[in-house]
């Protein structure tokens, strides 16, 4: 049979292909770890960090796609001992408490969901040598491994603004002084010490763990036990708590995003070179010294990072997201030509990977080395592409899978991420040039036998 005369190189090529495979749900290429659940027992004294080293652990482990949860001791405790009133709480000799504490943590260890095979971040100060003794039981009862992360810090001024930034805001101290709450604090901290214990690296020589000494100054590691470990501790000998922040946002506006087609290498639009000049102007503005600026290895990056004039690093691990065989077309000519593909990305963008080129999973593997980087630096101004920032942003805002592929990153916007706490301000700032709206949401039907207005129903207006 003669192909129809209409038929563009395309549908020749591509069409045929795409619909051989569609039958074929591709599976993921990115290691799964859930056969090695781990516990992660932060070990340390009050206001030596633990908190925000579980949590910003936790962060990186979700975001990487190992399913991780905290566990918080301090939390368990005020849910069962109600309201607090002062140190007295923490003495040793306080029996009554301690059996509170005591119930507490295993309560904590045992409960329903200590059974689901994920990781867990165990943060509690209670860690006493009888406690980790409990805790090891535990896991090897229920096959998991154990890795403890210890913090240790000497250094009154590192505790004293560790007390300041987190410690007073606590519920324990909700409406009360602050030099009174610090005092208490304080003197919480002395009754921990007289039963807390170390790890000791001659006794505990058996166990897996790493001290960090003085806020990440110096690190001892001990018997690594797997590959995901051994992550744990590259990322924790990566980031710090120097004040910083990180501007992110996209090139300006490029030729193809005027016409609607997705990927491509294509320069900045007129609208896209203003962009450039007023996103120089508004970082020269924020007067920072030592500014590092990192582009892609895609003209729309490299010209938007010319127009500032000064140095910048070009990341090929920056690059959009590689659309494979639908690079350059438009959301319509997808929906057009392959319109089961465009479905089964409908209903599940994020492990959805293009024909011959990647997935939002793949893409969050890839970035992995600059949010190391990212971490370890302090001032950074990064500028990168919609899937990109995307990614980058749901591993600073602690965003799910699901959310990931539809987070908001407009053209001609900055978001500037500064850590607080245990978290991350955004604020949004919108340089007002013009610019086309790319952003598709989720249409309400994903079925591959939707009619094509449906499917095109969230796709935004173009030339
Ligand atoms: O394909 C390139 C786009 O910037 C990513 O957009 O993942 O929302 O389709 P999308």
């Amino acid at each position: 049979m003669s192909e129809p005369l209409t038929q563009t190189p395309l549908e020749k090529t591509w069409v045929p292909w795409m619909k051989s495979r569609l039958s074929q749900r591709r599976g993921s290429s990115v290691p799964q770890f859930t056969n090695s659940p781990t516990m992660i027992v932060m070990v340390g004294l009050p206001a030596r960090g633990k908190t925000f080293i579980s949590k910003k652990l936790t962060r990186y482990l979700n975001w990487i796609g190992v399913t991780t949860k905290v566990f918080n001791v301090g939390q368990y405790r005020r849910d069962a001992a109600g309201s607090y009133n002062s140190f007295e709480f923490f003495r040793p000799d306080n029996s009554e408490a301690m059996k509170i504490r005591r119930y507490d943590a295993d309560d904590l260890l045992f409960q329903k969901e200590s059974v689901v095979r994920l990781f867990k971040v165990f943060d509690a100060t209670n860690t006493t040598a009888e406690r980790r003794d409990v805790i090891l039981g535990f896991a090897k009862d229920n096959g998991y491994k154990v890795f403890f992360v210890e913090s240790i810090c000497d250094d009154p001024e590192i505790i004293a603004e560790n007390i300041k930034q987190v410690k007073l805001s606590s519920p324990d101290y909700t409406d009360c002084d602050k030099e009174e709450a610090a005092a208490d604090f304080l003197k919480r901290i002395e009754c921990y010490k007289m039963t807390y214990v170390p790890l000791d690296d001659s006794k505990d020589r058996n166990l897996s763990y790493i001290k960090i000494f003085d806020v990440g100054s110096r690190y001892l590691v001990n018997r690594v036990q797997d590959h995901i470990q051994s992550r744990i501790v590259y990322y924790l000998m990566n980031i710090h708590v120097t004040p910083r922040s990180i501007y992110l946002c996209r090139h300006g506006e490029s030729e193809l995003n005027l016409v609607g087609r997705i990927g491509g290498d294509s320069g900045l639009s007129p609208r896209g070179a203003k962009f450039a000049s007023a996103l120089g102007a508004y970082m020269r503005g924020q007067s920072i010294r030592d500014l590092k600026v990192w582009a892609s290895h895609m003209k729309r990056t490299i010209q938007t990072a010319e127009a500032l004039g000064v140095q910048y690093e070009q990341w090929k691990a920056l690059n959009e997201i590689d659309a494979g065989v639908c690079e350059e077309m438009t959301y319509e000519e997808i929906q057009e030509n392959c319109p089961e593909e465009f479905a089964l990305r409908d209903q599940n963008k994020y492990r959805y990977r293009y024909p011959k080129g990647e997935s939002y999973e793949d893409l969050v593997q890839r970035l992995e080395p600059v949010i190391m980087e990212l971490e370890r630096q302090e001032n950074v101004l990064v500028i990168c592409h919609q899937a990109v920032m995307r990614c980058l942003l749901a591993y600073f805002l602690d965003k799910i899978a699901d959310e990931l592929p539809y987070l908001k990153c407009p053209l001609h916007t900055v978001l500037k991420l500064t850590p607080v706490a245990y978290g991350c301000k955004v604020e949004s700032i919108s340089l007002n040039i013009e610019a086309v709206n790319t952003h598709r949401d989720k249409p309400e039907n994903v079925d591959v036998d939707r009619e094509p207005a449906e499917a095109l129903e969230t796709v935004p207006d173009h030339i």
